[in-house]
């Protein structure tokens, strides 16, 4: 199922913050690799990610891993009326999650991998989008997955795009720069991990 419509077994009564902790600290225990990090991002990484976004252009916007939904809510926040945010998440607890915790027609919630994204925005008639933005845990991922979702990635990405990337290690940098036309580094070191963030022009 892939509209964020909830089912009869949902409710419409927003998770609480205790909530959203809990549910992300359970599954990083059950999938340590596939999370990489026992909390969600902290607001000081969200901010300085987004903080790259022309929200005034941006009309499609992709999130790679929302978890339950630290960066996705904002987004939502800043993006444009007509915008469109399609989410790809694999974990199907926090599929579940984020339909019941965000109920806004321009969210579309895969339950998917974020190396099937083009099949993805070719099932709704997209050509390309404005940005993506991820968190998915690369240094986990085997090479073919990590190869394959950087490149589906950057077919993906409008010329005037950027794919907006964290990381708690430096590795994947010399894949990111073998796929994109310019890779800038920053760091934010308010974050539980300390985290790398990749400003990637296609
Ligand atoms: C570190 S968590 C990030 C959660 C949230 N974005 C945040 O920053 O707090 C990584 C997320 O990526 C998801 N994930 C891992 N591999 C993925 C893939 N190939 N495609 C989509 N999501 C993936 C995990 O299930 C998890 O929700």
């Amino acid at each position: 199922m892939e509209a964020n419509e909830p089912t009869k077994a949902e409710t419409r009564t927003p998770p609480s913050k205790r909530e959203q902790l809990s549910l992300f600290a359970r599954n990083f225990f059950k999938h340590p690799k596939m999370l990489g990090s026992i909390i969600p991002s902290s607001p000081f990484l969200v901010k300085r990610m987004l903080g790259r976004i022309d929200w005034e252009r941006a009309r499609v916007l992709v999130e790679y891993g929302p978890g339950t939904g630290t960066f996705t809510q904002e987004i939502l926040r800043q993006m444009h009326p007509e915008a469109v945010l399609i989410v790809l998440e694999t974990n199907e607890d926090f599929v579940n999650y984020l339909k019941r915790a965000y109920p806004d027609p321009r969210l579309q919630i895969i339950h998917g991998s974020a190396e099937d994204v083009q099949a993805i925005l070719a099932q709704r008639e997209i050509d390309e989008a404005d940005y993506v933005i991820a968190g998915i845990p690369f240094s986990t991922l085997p090479d073919t997955i990590k190869g394959n979702i950087l490149r589906a990635t950057q077919r993906a990405i409008a010329p005037q795009g950027a794919f907006l990337l964290y990381q708690f290690s430096p590795n994947i940098l010399p894949h990111l720069n073998q796929t994109f036309s310019n890779v800038k580094r920053t760091f934010e070191p308010l974050n539980f991990l300390p985290a790398h963030f990749y400003y990637c022009v296609p």
